[in-house]
């Protein structure tokens, strides 16, 4: 298990960050594009405003760049509570990334639909409507982690955990809004799966993981290539 520890949250955006502007610049050039699946919630937060600063939004091929979520509340995109809007506000407002290579998680219509038409983004994107580990969709997909160890929208006893087929999947009467998510089998298809944990109201489910927390979402995910987690000091004590 890579662990790397910063010491707050703003050095652990800025390592993440670092080490985002190199695995772009090596995707682009070998295959010409880079995809990135986004993470939710309130941690990436200072990650994505970092990367709208100039000294990381100058270095970033933004035209060469596509990005995708991790999972989405089932709410209008300009919704308080919406994880397009948090990163609209914290990156895209910010960064000539085309239109066209920002893909939101529909969030009209039904929570099963919706999760339906974002596959089809996925496969669109992809070139194929089979996963193949060989050939991952995506090359970072950045990940939360949530106190009872969900990660994107994958909460434990939910149906999520065992989706195998599906690439995203709604989730329904586990949070407040319905949730859509990605699912194992497509987080799987990944070459870097970059967990990103700080706070000390994490240090318990954190050290949970670390121990082998077998049976935790977050401990169930895998990569075709590797698993990162980057974490501030009061989460990785
Ligand atoms: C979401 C996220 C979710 C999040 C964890 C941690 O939509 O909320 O995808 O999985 O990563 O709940 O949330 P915080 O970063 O706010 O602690």
């Amino acid at each position: 298990m890579r662990i790397e520890v910063a010491n707050d949250p703003q050095a652990v955006a800025i390592l993440v960050a670092d080490w985002l502007v190199t695995a772009v610049e090596t995707a682009v050039h070998a295959r010409g594009r880079f995809v990135l699946g986004l993470a939710g919630g309130s941690t990436p937060r200072l990650l994505y405003q970092t990367l709208a600063r100039p000294a990381y939004a100058t270095r970033l091929p933004w035209h060469a760049m596509h990005l995708l979520w991790g999972d989405e509340r089932f709410v209008p995109q300009d919704h308080a509570d919406s994880n397009y809007r948090m990163v609209a506000d914290a990156l895209i407002k910010h960064v000539p990334v085309p239109r066209a290579n920002v893909h939101p998680i529909p969030t009209d219509g039904t929570p099963v639909d919706a999760a339906s038409r974002y596959e089809s983004i996925l496969r669109n994107l992809y070139g194929s409507s089979i996963l193949d580990p060989a050939r991952p969709l995506f090359d970072v997909i950045l990940l939360g982690l949530g106190t009872d160890g969900h990660t994107a929208s994958l909460f434990p006893g939910t149906a999520a955990m065992s989706e195998r087929i599906a690439w995203a999947t709604a989730v329904e009467g586990v949070t407040a809004q319905p949730r859509l998510t990605l699912t194992f089998p497509a987080i799987a298809c990944s070459r870097t799966v970059a967990f990103i944990v700080t706070g000390a109201d994490k240090r318990q489910i954190f050290r949970y993981v670390r121990a082998n927390g077998s049976g935790l979402p977050a401990t169930h995910v895998t990569s075709a290539g590797q698993i990162v987690w980057y974490a501030d000091s009061a989460a990785a004590q």
